[in-house]
């Protein structure tokens, strides 16, 4: 944080503070922090619970922590059922608009309708309550009928990117054990549509446990159906049975909602677990206040639902909160780079939440493209994903936010389900800061025995308070769970976030990215692990590293360092082909933007790949510490 950045300061309007339902932080946060469980429970109170909990918090089996211990609750008896009972059941919650300029919109009523068919089609097909179903889908209302479905029967969900590989769905399907999976023909992307049924025929042949899968028709291209695995959605939907009611089932605060797999420094994905209780409070809490939300708001949160960001901010917390939500399906240049700026004038949307990767594409392209449009019911900004450089930033406050709607820069992660270091709408920005911690958390930037970092100086950032929208655990490997987050800072009983951090003079939070080996590229997060098993599955691979470089668009790009087998010779067709594999086995986002052969790689005496030097090389900075450098 540069100081004259730190220095920085943009105030809330008096439009803007007038305007806000939270008026105050500094004295409702030193009370919510005094006591976090008044605080959670009051949040809790305002949703609907079958039956109150016996405890706001049970940690006595840190760090599996229970939040609203012994409640009965049902997320869509929230974020649907309650709704049904008053005026927002005539609300529109979702508009959604195709790519190819398709746009299709759904009432609360509606939505019941669509979520209780795709629910008794799923029971249909024998799932039950505690089963978890996979989904693998483009940005199409079904992908949020499917989630929605899956709740409402009890059913866990894992969602994996559409954007991912045949390898990647196949090992998430393993790893979940899903009978049931749920798709799609395919998508549009720039115009043109994405095979997904195909790479999900690749994908199926190794995956044991899998017996149906469900395809949702968008593309309508030809793809290839087997007998008794197959089904088409919309035969199952004209069935007699899917239009019948279906009750919502009732659980336990503590039951499975998804799973939702993420990158993590070492080995496989991680399966991150949310629960019924806790995840929903926690996101409707943090939506409602982060972002202002008012009920004639039109929102739109541009993430992916296939991402933590489009569970919470699409999905969850907003139908929560009764919102009306906009989902688009497709590229942000397609067909010109004002598509976002025509949908935004076109249905008057009020709060726009994205990530920096976005904003620095779409600002390449200049303000005239932005200007074309009526963009003035934009009230509120927010980013996630990544730190948002000083620059990106005040392009999206002056050119999208005409320099009247703050920008909610929201830290969180998979893990922590919800917003943890955000501003509010009257909160001073700084531009690149995140802020201040959320009501009812306290986060902390430490060094590695745990003393608080002296003001401007780097450090880890913790958590050192549960709240409520913390993942229970990883997926069958509780051990992992506590190696990964709780260990390091075990006799302080804090929550380790992975990265690092410096705390201002005036206690803003400045986010400076992973200290571990996660990759956030254009906001998506990838292990150096995987990355460099993928690579090293090349036949001609027989070594690699994987660093992470500073890019003007992604935030970072991909740089491996890879040594080749005997008898291979490094050319630039080899360079090709082991970037166009990486894509192969992990998706497009994953492949390198550079591989260089090398004889060796810098190690430490026991072996361990140090990446740190490489990187420090690479960008021609000293190598710092380097007394563990094998010889
Ligand atoms: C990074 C995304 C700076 C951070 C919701 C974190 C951010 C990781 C911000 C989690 C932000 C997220 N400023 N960095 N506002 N938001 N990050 O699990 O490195 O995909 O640890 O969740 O994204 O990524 P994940």
């Amino acid at each position: 944080m540069p100081e004259q950045e730190a220095q920085d300061l943009f105030f809330p309007s008096d439009e803007v503070k007038a305007y806000a339902t939270v008026k105050e932080y500094d004295k409702t946060y030193a009370q919510s922090i005094k006591d976090p469980l008044s605080f959670w429970a009051e949040q809790a109170e305002k949703l609907e619970w079958y039956q109150k909990w016996d405890k706001v918090l049970d940690d006595s089996d840190k760090p599996f922590f229970k939040w609203y211990a012994g409640g009965k609750i049902n997320i869509i008896h929230n974020a649907i059922d309650r709704h049904l009972k008053t005026p927002i059941r005539n609300k529109i919650a979702l508009i959604w608009e195709g790519e190819n300029g398709e746009s299709k919109v759904f009432s609360y009523h509606a939505l019941n309708r669509e979520v209780t068919a795709f629910a008794n089609i799923l029971k249909s097909m024998g799932v039950r309550k505690g089963d978890i179903v996979t989904i693998y889908m483009p940005q199409i209302p079904e992908q949020i009928f499917a989630m929605l479905a899956c709740a409402k029967i009890g059913a866990a969900h894992s969602v994996v990117y559409g954007g991912f590989s045949a390898e990647a769905l196949q090992e998430r399907i393993n790893d979940a054990h899903s009978r049931v999976l749920v798709t799609a023909d395919g998508g549009y992307r720039r115009g043109k549509p994405t095979g997904l049924k195909q790479i999900v025929n690749e994908a199926v042949e190794s995956c044991s446990t899998l017996e149906v899968v469900i395809t949702v028709k968008r593309t309508g291209e030809v793809v290839y159906m087997e007998n008794d695995r197959d089904y088409w959605f919309h035969d199952l939907r004209a069935l007699p049975i899917a239009n019948t009611p279906c009750p919502t089932e009732v659980m336990d605060a503590n039951d499975m909602l998804f799973l939702l797999y993420t990158s993590g420094s070492t080995g496989k994905p991680k399966g991150i677990v949310h629960k019924h209780g806790g995840y929903s409070v926690y996101t409707s809490t943090t939506h409602s206040m982060v972002f202002d939300l008012k009920p004639e708001d039109r929102y739109w949160c541009a993430a992916d639902p296939g991402w933590i960001t489009g569970h919470s901010y699409i999905v969850y917390g907003p139908l929560i909160n009764g919102a009306t939500l906009f989902l688009y399906e497709g590229a942000p240049n397609h067909p010109y780079p004002d598509r976002w700026w025509r949908m935004i004038d076109k249905y008057g949307i009020n709060i726009l939440y994205t990530s920096p990767t976005a904003i620095r594409g779409l600002m390449r392209y200049g303000e005239s493209w932005v200007n074309r449009h009526n963009i003035s019911s934009l009230r509120l900004l927010g980013s996630v994903g990544e730190p948002i450089n000083p620059e990106a930033w005040k392009w999206y406050y002056n050119v999208v936010g005409k320099g009247k709607a703050p920008i909610m820069d929201t830290w969180w992660q998979t893990e922590t389900g919800g917003h943890v270091i955000t501003p509010l709408p009257i909160t001073p920005l700084k531009p690149g800061s995140a802020t201040k911690p959320f009501f009812g958390v306290e986060v902390g930037v430490v060094d590695d025995q745990g003393n608080d970092v002296a003001p401007g100086e780097q450090g880890n950032l913790v958590i050192k308070t549960p709240w409520p929208g913390m993942a229970c655990c990883i997926h069958q490997d509780r051990q992992r769970f506590y190696e990964s987050y709780w260990k390091k800072y075990e006799q302080q009983g804090w929550y380790h976030a992975g990265d690092a951090a410096k705390v201002d003079n005036d206690g803003y939070f400045w986010i400076i990215g992973r200290s571990d080996d996660v990759i956030k590229v254009s906001g998506y997060r990838l292990g150096t692990a995987e990355i460099e098993s993928a690579v090293v599955s090349h036949p001609a691979v027989t070594e690699a590293a994987a660093i992470a470089l500073p890019h003007e668009l992604k935030g970072n790009a991909i740089y491996v360092y890879a040594i080749l087998r005997t008898g291979f010779t490094p050319s630039h067709e080899l360079e090709k082909e082991i970037k166009d594999h990486v894509a192969k086995m992990m998706g497009p986002i994953a492949k390198p933007e550079q591989i260089s052969f090398t004889e060796i790689l810098p190690k430490t005496r026991s072996g361990k790949i140090m990446r740190r030097v490489l990187k420090a090389r690479a960008q021609g900075l000293p190598e710092g510490d380097i007394s563990t450098l094998e010889e």
